[in-house]
């Protein structure tokens, strides 16, 4: 930029540095590896729901592997959760899991016997129920690279000490996780739908609190088949919410922009990636008193 320092630049940031989180000690309770999931952000969001002890009910608005919302309801931070989502794979894992036979298809997981034909004859049926997507979806997330379910993704050809496709597949875990979330899923629910209709709806609920983990695209690199959203609109949606809120982004110029645009107030949080590149998580929220 022929030398000239651009605002972002200039803009005097607001670090903290958190004591490193020991991702290993936070209870791993969703079924799915989720690429961009937010365990590692758990304690922090633990102080959040913890600034008021009046009943209050979370909506997990872009739920994906929906661990806030878990952890809210299994740690009593919350007492009712709303997951949304809208891509129809993911989507149906919840509503097999939340509105559904969960035993089903803890059962069907358990008792998988895990071969590439095994696994192609799953994941290559045309016509599926609500179930069979459900656990084609789980298989999918575990034996693709990544957890990477979107369409172009592949299947894992080594794995972890040459394990093949088996090597991301713990099935008793899986099994044992959804068990688990069967006993607390009555405090949940789950709707299959879109993110902005949903918080528009909730727009006047002041006792309820959201957290937003919107997809965000850098450099073109595709995790999610719903990818694109208007990032202006939902900014500004955010900051006409009566309730609480945290929105999560990557911290970048464009997201800067938004959040002085809307006169938002932010942190951010150094962290690493799965690929331990380290980079900064920016947090927005309405009020800051919880963080210190
Ligand atoms: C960044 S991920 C959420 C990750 C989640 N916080 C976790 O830790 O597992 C964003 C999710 O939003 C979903 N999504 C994208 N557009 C959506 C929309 N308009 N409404 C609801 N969900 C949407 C994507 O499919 C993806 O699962």
């Amino acid at each position: 930029m022929d030398g000239q320092l651009s605002i972002f630049e200039t803009k005097p940031r607001k670090d903290i540095t958190p004591k490193a989180v020991n991702v290993a000690s936070i209870p791993q309770r969703s079924p799915f590896r989720y690429p961009g999931g937010k365990t590692w952000l758990i304690p922090v969001v633990r102080k959040w729901l913890r600034q008021c002890k009046e009943p209050k009910k979370l909506i997990e608005p872009f739920a994906g592997g929906g661990i806030v919302s878990l952890t809210a309801v299994f740690e009593k931070l919350v007492d009712q959760a709303l997951m949304i989502e809208l891509d129809k794979e993911i989507a149906a894992v919840w509503e097999v899991i939340i509105n559904g036979n969960h035993s089903w298809l803890a059962e069907q997981i358990y008792s998988f016997d895990l071969t590439p034909e095994h696994a192609n004859r799953i994941l290559q049926k045309e016509e599926k129920t609500i179930e069979e997507q459900a656990f084609s979806t789980i298989l999918k997330n575990r034996i693709f690279h990544g957890g990477i379910i979107t369409k172009g993704s592949g299947l894992i050809k080594n794995g972890e000490n040459g394990k093949g496709i088996k090597s991301r597949w713990y099935p008793k875990t899986l099994h044992d996780r959804i068990l688990a979330i069967g006993y607390v899923k009555k405090k949940i629910n789950f709707e299959t739908g879109d993110a902005f209709e949903k918080i528009k709806k909730a727009k006047h609920d002041f006792g309820t609190y959201f957290f937003i983990d919107p997809p965000y695209t850098i450099a073109g690199k595709r995790l999610y088949t719903h990818f694109e959203i208007d990032h202006d609109a939902l900014f500004s949606l955010t900051a006409q919410l009566e309730g609480k809120f945290m929105l999560t982004y990557d911290d970048t110029e464009e997201i800067r922009n938004l959040v002085d645009k809307y006169g938002m107030d932010f942190r951010t949080i150094p962290m690493k990636t799965t690929h331990h590149i380290q980079k900064n998580e920016i947090i927005i929220s309405d009020n800051f008193g919880w963080w210190e």
